[in-house]
């Protein structure tokens, strides 16, 4: 959805780059794997903060289609890491209020992920304190080629559907049709970088870069976030 919301202090929608894991758990002599545990409890506390801050929207990158390319056992370890995660955190969903949604080419995740993602989201979907939307086995350009691909067999089948195209067109076919764009892209661990995230979505997103490694990023560093958006001066290419 192509919201473009104006100067507020407080961004609807807050998205995450978690990065620096690996790097965190090397700085302590630990296997990568620990890294991603610890970062578990930086989603906790963001997603707590984001709840007391009044986000509305929180996502979170937490699992690329290029993630693939990792060594098998990482892998395995991280889906095994996501199933137990959704499981424990189903109560502290129905306790506040918190809708639960996972993004992404579900296609590629194994069958006992794909029926606990169906279950929590099931279970959470009438919740509208705050959507928490996991991005997994996600990325921009293949966000926007599958948007691509159906649009084509729209058209294919209603040929003037191509003379009349608009943004919006694309936009409703995007895994983030009716979730409103990002207004503030937090990355952290020090890369400066999209790493095909939310490509078309991101068009007009500010964006936050912090040194911090994603299991050091929690409430205080959230809210750091949030101040420095609130400074911000979003233009839209207009002039003011
Ligand atoms: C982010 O941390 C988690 C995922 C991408 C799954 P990394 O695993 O990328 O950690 P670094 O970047 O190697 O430190
Ligand atoms: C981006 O982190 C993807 C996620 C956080 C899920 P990566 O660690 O995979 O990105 P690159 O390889 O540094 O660009
Ligand atoms: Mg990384």
């Amino acid at each position: 959805m192509n919201t473009m919301q104006e100067n507020t202090k407080t961004p609807v929608h807050v998205s995450i780059i978690m990065d620096g894991n690996g790097r965190w758990a090397r700085e302590r002599g630990l296997e990568r794997v620990r890294g991603h545990y610890e970062g578990i409890d930086s989603v906790r506390a963001c997603t707590e903060a984001a709840v007391e801050c009044g986000v509305k929207y929180l996502s979170l990158y937490a699992f690329s289609e290029e993630n693939w390319n990792r060594p098998q056992a990482e892998v395995d370890t991280l889906m095994s890491l996501m199933v137990k995660c959704m499981e424990n955190e189903l109560p502290t969903f129905h306790k506040n209020n918190i809708r639960f949604v996972v993004l992404g080419n579900r296609s590629r995740l194994n069958g006992e992920l794909n029926r606990v993602i169906d279950h929590c989201m099931e279970e959470t979907a009438s919740y509208d304190r705050l959507t928490l939307i996991v991005f997994l086995s996600y990325s921009g350009r293949w966000d926007i080629l599958q948007a691509a691909r159906k649009l084509a067999l729209d058209i294919a089948a209603d040929p003037s559907l191509a003379e009349r195209l608009e943004q919006r067109d694309l936009s409703e076919r995007l895994v983030t049709a009716g979730i409103p764009d990002p207004d503030l892209i937090i990355r952290t661990s020090g890369e400066q970088r999209i790493s095909n995230y939310l490509l078309w979505q991101g068009a007009y997103s500010e964006f936050f870069f912090t040194s911090v490694l994603w299991p050091d990023f929690r409430k205080d560093e959230f809210r750091k976030a949030l101040e420095e958006y609130s400074k911000r001066d979003r233009r839209y290419g207009k002039v003011k």
